[in-house]
């Protein structure tokens, strides 16, 4: 739309930018975006927001006044495009009823389920008016323009850069995020684990060039950004192009990053265990703003089952991953998904997992029933009776939270760095998240929202641990966040008593850590 041109009443021509420009002073209109699934999800929301803005799109937090709504979608499991299409028949209501009031209202399908269903959406909802696949978002203005005549379909693989024709996020719109951000750093999938839609719906892996990704991060920096966390489907396989013009692994573009100041805590998720290679590894050895918390799917403990699964992974070399992660960093903390029901699955298969859940000592994990997704290898093997996933999945469940009671017990009576990102539910409250993203609310100032600061785990309630503020010697409170990094304000956890918190062995001090080697 931007650059074409329409007639006046007159019948001269202008830039209809301009005069739409002008039109959007007095009405904006409002952009409602529902995110269903990942994080990729919500970056991804993100930035169709921020491609919009230029446009004259203001976010709204409801769907009821929106003028145009985007479901981001997830095509993961078969339950979450189930509620997309619930979701879609109450948005057919709220379309009608805004009609009634001469109001349009445009409805957009976007993500995993645009791209895995797109005819399919526009047949049963004949209300969408534009359904637009996670690699043509970035074309949202214009195809909204085309929306505007007749319902679209956009589900190209698109041959330019996504994100080279993304706009940026304004400093207002970053600073109204918070103080923690999602950056993308490779999409898509080589891997075609056998229950996994990933690779048709996200397409072959590619990696961003490290520069691109670098700008990125310290302009988040720069609005205020404290805590980046690097996100892809495989994020570890990243291998993007570095200014040197070598292909970059996921450690050298950590290290890059832990330079810019501002950035004191960098995570990164969800990662193949088959890609942690040596110099990740090394990374949470020596770099203290790479949080020692990883996500490191394994989906079962049975060889059998990971070889029918194809990750091409023993559960032997998981724990082996494991023990080399823990020798790097020792107070490092997993978490991890798992698949239970997958096609031949014993009950030996069951006991197997749950004896590496039992050996890893998990801070939390994700559990799933198998979903057959259409298209994938695994769809098409026998199923196993939903009475039996079930059971599974309930012994799963309780064993994760076992393991997680336990790992929150442990934290009881510790010190953490927390980040504090907003305010909590009660006056004077504010909340924050530990190293291991266990939220902590703490009554506490405001002000402290976007700083680090040592709490003592008081008490433990559900999923969150309570604290109190442990106070700052003075120097450290008037330090920006890159010279309190320097300082090592976030550190690593104090030497602890016994017993220990993590399996396998107590954390060490920072100097026994540097002499390390893997
Ligand atoms: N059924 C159940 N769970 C699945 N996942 C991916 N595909 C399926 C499926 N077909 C789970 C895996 C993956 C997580 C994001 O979703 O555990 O790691
Ligand atoms: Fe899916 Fe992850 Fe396997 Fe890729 S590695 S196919 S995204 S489960």
């Amino acid at each position: 739309m931007t650059g074409a041109w329409r007639r006046d009443a007159a019948g001269s021509r202008e830039p209809s930018e301009t005069l739409e420009k002008a039109e959007h002073l007095t009405s904006p209109r409002k952009l409602y975006v529902k995110s269903f699934g990942c994080q990729m999800n919500v970056y991804d929301s993100h930035r169709m927001a921020d491609t919009l803005a230029p446009e004259g799109y203001v976010e709204t937090a409801s769907a009821d006044d929106a003028d145009l709504i985007v479901l981001n979608t997830c095509h993961i499991r078969e339950n979450a495009t189930q509620k997309i299409y619930s979701e879609l028949g109450r948005l057919r209501t709220l379309k009608d009823a805004a009609a009634l009031d001469g109001r349009r209202v445009t409805v957009a399908v976007a993500g995993c389920v645009a791209q895995a269903e797109g005819k399919e959406i526009s047949r049963r909802a004949k209300h969408v008016d534009l359904v637009v696949g996670p690699q043509s978002y970035h074309r949202l203005p214009a195809l909204l323009k085309r929306a505007e005549a007749r319902r679209v379909v956009d589900t190209e693989f698109a041959v330019e850069d996504k994100f080279d024709a993304l706009v940026a996020p304004s400093r207002d719109a970053t600073r109204k995020r918070g103080v923690t951000a999602f950056v993308t750093v490779q999409e898509g999938c080589d891997k075609f684990c056998t229950f996994c839609v990933v690779p048709y719906t996200r397409g072959v892996e590619v990696s961003r060039p490290a520069d691109k990704i670098v700008a990125e991060a310290a302009r988040l920096a720069d609005a205020g950004v404290r805590e980046i966390t690097l996100i892809g489907q495989n994020v570890n396989a990243y291998h993007g192009e570095g200014p040197d013009g070598r292909a970059w692994s996921l450690g050298r573009l950590l290290h890059r990053l832990a330079d810019i100041p501002g950035i004191v805590r960098l995570r990164y998720t969800t990662s193949h265990p088959r890609d942690m290679d040596d110099e990740l590894i090394a990374a949470h050895r020596d770099l203290p703003a790479l949080m020692p918390h990883l996500h490191l799917p394994v989906q079962s403990g049975s060889d059998r089952m990971l070889e029918a699964m194809n990750r091409h992974h023993t559960a032997a070399d998981y724990l082996k991953t494991i023990e080399r992660l823990r020798a790097a960093r020792p107070d490092i903390g997993f978490t991890s998904d798992f698949i239970v029901g997958f096609p031949g699955e014993t009950e030996d298969d069951m006991q197997d997992t749950l004896r590496l859940i039992a050996e890893v000592g998990y801070a939390s994990a994700y559990s799933f029933k198998y979903s057959p997704r259409p298209g994938t290898p695994a769809a098409d093997m026998e199923q196993l009776p939903e009475a039996v996933k079930h059971e599974r999945l309930q012994r799963l469940q309780d064993a994760i939270d076992r393991e997680q009671a336990a790992f929150n017990e442990r934290c009881r009576g510790r010190s953490f760095d927390v980040l504090f990102d907003k305010s909590g539910r009660l006056d004077g409250q504010i909340v924050g998240r530990t190293p291991y993203l266990q939220p902590v609310p703490v009554m506490a100032p405001a002000t402290l929202i976007g700083e680090i600061h040592k709490v003592t785990i008081t008490d433990i309630d559900g999923y969150s641990l309570f604290g109190t503020l442990s106070s700052l010697p003075p120097p450290e409170r008037g330090r920006s966040p890159s010279e309190a990094r320097r300082a090592g304000v976030e550190d690593r956890h104090d030497p602890l008593p016994t017993p220990p918190l993590f399996k396998g062995r107590e954390p060490t001090t920072d100097a026994a850590l540097k002499e390390k080697t893997i």
